[in-house]
């Protein structure tokens, strides 16, 4: 804790206590006495210190910040804590995550072009069948072995990529490239997902965003889109290949944004709910014999187990943001697991709830950001609850603790264990 005055400020920055699980006391304790406090940004497991930050806890000032992009920018610093290197900046500002309106507009609509609904909804049934082949093979492993399987393992990692590579219209033979590139990038605070991290000329480590480190996946994203040119199919990648206002530039950072926000964000959202279901039979119960509905649940289970944990902004001029004076340059970080259990706007926020409406979670984040996949994560994680009412037994016993990523940024499970051999 730091801090001056009688209230200390706890610390929800250093990754390694999410490695422990969401620091609620302290975001309670930050939304009650601090609802914008100042964060101290040490060197940790390597990374390098950095100069600080005002970290953003209540529901209210959260959807704020995301909404105001005048003030807070996603482009001046991008959106993650961590400060890029100066150099890297111009080339990470081409991605539309790190643009402001009303450059950010222009990428925006002619990426939405690529996600109709429609296009997604024709992705509903293969999406189902992985749902209910995956989690049958996880209960007749189990079965034939100790009755235990690991969801996270045998299911959910390999459910979130295999889907987005349908959408995408990746081939199978690379699918283990994305899901390389993803533990890169997402799990470069966690040892166990990134190995030893990658040290530049300085010896300090590389910064898994910078161009020489994405170099071999844009190589991809350029070999893919001229295969799609050649071979064109209803997939996203065609879209975006074919789109004659998209550049080439463009489309190699947008191939980038899909596979670590397309993959990551379900990988985590999917074992996160499962996990929630296990700790709250009666909630599953009732959603297997259909008292409840499937919609509502699944934006329920995202209240409880947001995947994304924070997203960084810079402020553009001084402003004052909860009565705290922040000052241009500033970083402004949100925290959406806070936000999602603030008590002035959700009642009982630890409660899970899964007919819970109106829910004004803000998991898709909210403004000229939001986000752009939420229609597709919503249809695969309601087609993963259905199926798993369907195929796992009626009452679900954990075999063990979740393993946890490691990480200030992504909410991850690396492991459920979880009992399955009495169904
Ligand atoms: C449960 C799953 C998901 C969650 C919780 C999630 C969360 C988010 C959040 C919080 C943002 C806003 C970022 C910001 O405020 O700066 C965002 C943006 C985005 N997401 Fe997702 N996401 C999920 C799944 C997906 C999927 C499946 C895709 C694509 C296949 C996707 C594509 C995008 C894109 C392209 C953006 C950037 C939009 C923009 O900059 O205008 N997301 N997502």
């Amino acid at each position: 804790m730091t801090g001056s005055g009688s209230v200390p400020v706890p610390d929800v920055f250093d990754p390694r206590q999410y490695g422990q699980g969401i620091p609620h006391d302290h975001y309670r304790h930050l939304r009650d006495h601090h609802p914008v406090a100042w964060q101290e940004e040490p060197e940790v497991l390597g990374w390098p210190a950095g100069p600080g930050f005002w970290a953003v806890t209540r529901h209210e000032d959260v959807v704020r910040v995301l909404k105001d992009s005048s003030t807070y920018s996603s482009y001046l610093g991008a959106t993650q804590i961590r400060d890029p290197d100066p150099a890297d900046l111009p080339f990470i500002r081409r991605m539309m995550l790190n643009q402001d309106p009303p450059h950010h507009r222009r990428l925006r609509v002619l990426v939405s072009r690529a996600f109709t609904p429609k296009r997604i909804d024709r992705f509903g049934t293969g999406v189902r069948e992985r749902a209910r082949s995956l989690l049958t093979r996880a209960v007749t492993e189990a079965r034939s072995g100790d009755g235990t399987c690991d969801l996270v393992t045998q299911v959910t990692d390999d459910y979130a990529l295999l889907n987005l590579t349908d959408l995408l219209g990746v081939p199978d033979t690379d699918r283990a490239l994305l899901l390389h590139w993803t533990r890169r990038v997402i799990g470069y605070q966690d040892p166990d997902e990134a190995g030893t991290p990658r040290l530049g000329p300085d010896g300090k480590p590389v910064n898994p965003r910078s161009p020489s480190a994405l170099r071999d996946m844009f190589d991809y994203a350029h070999a893919l889109a001229a295969h799609k040119r050649r071979h064109p199919a209803d997939d996203v990648m065609t879209s975006l290949a074919t789109d004659p206002e998209l550049t080439a530039p463009e489309l190699e950072m947008f191939f980038f944004l899909l596979v670590i926000a397309g993959n990551d964000t379900v990988r985590s959202a999917a074992p996160g709910g499962l996990h929630l279901l296990v700790e709250n039979p009666e909630a599953y119960g009732r959603l297997r014999n259909g008292e409840v509905g499937s919609a509502t649940a699944v934006d329920e289970l995202l209240r409880r187990h947001p995947p994304v944990l924070t997203f960084r902004r810079t402020a553009r001029e001084d402003t004052v943001l909860a009565g705290t004076r922040i000052r241009t340059g500033d970083k402004v970080v949100v925290f959406h697991a806070s936000a999602n259990h603030d008590e002035r706007v959700f009642p009982d926020p630890f409660t899970l709830d899964l007919t819970r409406t109106p829910n004004p979670h803000v998991s898709f984040g909210d403004g000229p950001h939001v986000c752009l996949g939420a229609h597709f994560a919503r249809l695969q994680l309601r087609a993963l609850y259905e199926e798993t009412c369907r195929r796992l037994p009626p009452s679900l016993e954990s075999a063990g603790s979740p393993g946890r990523l490691v990480s200030n940024f992504i909410n991850g499970l690396k492991s459920l264990p979880v009992r399955v051999g009495g169904c």
